[in-house]
């Protein structure tokens, strides 16, 4: 099996096992606790938030560790709302639903939404979000990089724009930590969400970066954990793994970079080379290099994917229910019709892909299209 959907999770590298074995055997203690026990344990968390940090650009008293990206999405976005008590978000429509959902539900609490369109290649554009600013704008909210087809957004300009306006401003950076460079500064991220399990860190962790000067009310209520933002014991040994994940990646990240993109292009020449018509979803370049989103004329993705069900792990955006397929909400928004966007796979690599793995898998794919 060629494990080819490393955008919906990764597995656990190396030394992220190591350290988090270590941990579980013998860190037990409570990080709020006085004694020796309690001590190793909240410094393993306080070491785990400067690696954090340290890979976006942050300083470690900013960093809120949560249960992964959709309560630091939801942790941004009601923690903005719960403050203000009404007025205006600005997002775009092609959001992972950790913050859309969240949104339709502040709308039917009397907030109001202007969900931004994209262009064909998935990008919002700035100066109409400029333009949509209101006097009640609380918040604006647009993903870093999409999840299905790695379309990077221009949030440094996003973030400019929000900072000359004194509007909070959040990036769901779930896909791109760990893939391409990401720094609060350079992107006036005023909040800022990073998944561990999205680059070879454990699942049920992750964090929301908060600048000190930007306020939150929490959503949970209990002791004083995290700055009072999270309340809860911590998960310590996830946290160490965390940290781990995120010192590779600072080590890696070039490396990281290069490799995916010459394997991704790789295998994008391969299947354009032999299947006439393909159709590359997103921009060309400014994209995750790890992410390709594929249509395939004349197919339906998820039956492609069932004919390589025992070669190739990936997925596609469209859903399935009662055994009809919808297309994907982000490909439509980019002005796919049905037919193409029900004929998109996702295919996302890893640091772990190998040019071998990608020349197998293109031999695969191009067999399983034309029995099609
Ligand atoms: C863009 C984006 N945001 C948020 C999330 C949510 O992360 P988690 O499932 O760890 O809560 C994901 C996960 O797929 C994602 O791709």
């Amino acid at each position: 099996m060629i494990y080819l959907d490393n955008n919906a999770t990764t597995p656990l590298a190396a030394e992220v096992i190591r350290a988090m074995d270590k941990c579980l055997r013998t860190n037990f203690g409570n990080p709020s606790s006085g004694h020796s026990f309690g001590i190793t344990a909240r410094k393993t968390v306080e070491h785990a938030r400067e690696k954090v940090a340290g890979l976006i650009g942050a300083s470690p008293d900013e960093i809120i560790f949560t249960s992964g990206g959709t309560e630091a999405n939801n942790m941004a976005i009601f923690g903005t709302a719960k403050r203000f008590g009404s007025g205006h978000i600005i997002t775009s429509s092609i959001e992972h639903p950790s913050v859309l959902k969240p949104l339709k539900y502040l709308e039917q609490h009397g907030f109001s939404v202007t969900y931004l369109p994209v262009d064909k290649y998935g990008f919002i554009s700035p100066a109409s979000l400029s333009r949509h600013i209101r006097k009640d704008t609380i918040l604006i909210t647009v993903m870093h990089s999409n999840n299905e087809t790695g379309v990077l957004q221009p949030i440094g300009k996003i973030g400019s724009i929000a900072r000359e306006r004194r509007i909070a401003f959040h990036t769901d950076a779930a896909q791109s930590v760990g893939k391409v460079p990401v720094n609060v500064k350079r992107l006036n991220a005023g909040l800022l969400t990073i998944v561990s399990h999205k680059f070879y860190g454990p699942k049920g962790v992750g964090a929301l970066y908060k600048r000190k000067d930007v306020k939150l009310e929490p959503l949970l209520y209990g002791a004083s954990h995290e700055n009072g933002m999270r309340p809860g014991t911590e998960n310590v040994c996830s946290i160490a793994g965390f940290g781990t994940a995120a010192e590779i990646a600072v080590k890696e990240l070039k490396d990281r970079v290069r490799n995916m993109k010459r394997l991704s292009g790789l295998l994008y020449d391969e299947l354009r080379g032999q299947i006439p018509g393909i159709k590359l979803n997103g921009h060309p370049a400014k994209r995750l290099p790890n992410t390709l989103n594929i249509s395939f004329p004349g197919v339906i993705g998820s039956v492609l994917l069932e004919k390589l069900e025992n070669e190739i792990a990936a997925s596609t955006g469209s859903a399935c229910h009662e055994g009809k397929h919808t297309p994907s909400a982000v490909l439509k928004a980019m002005g796919l019709s049905d037919e193409q966007a029900l004929s998109a796979v996702r295919l996302s690599l890893g640091r772990d892909t190998t040019e071998q793995q990608i020349k197998k898998a293109a031999k695969a794919i191009v067999r399983a299209y034309r029995s099609l």
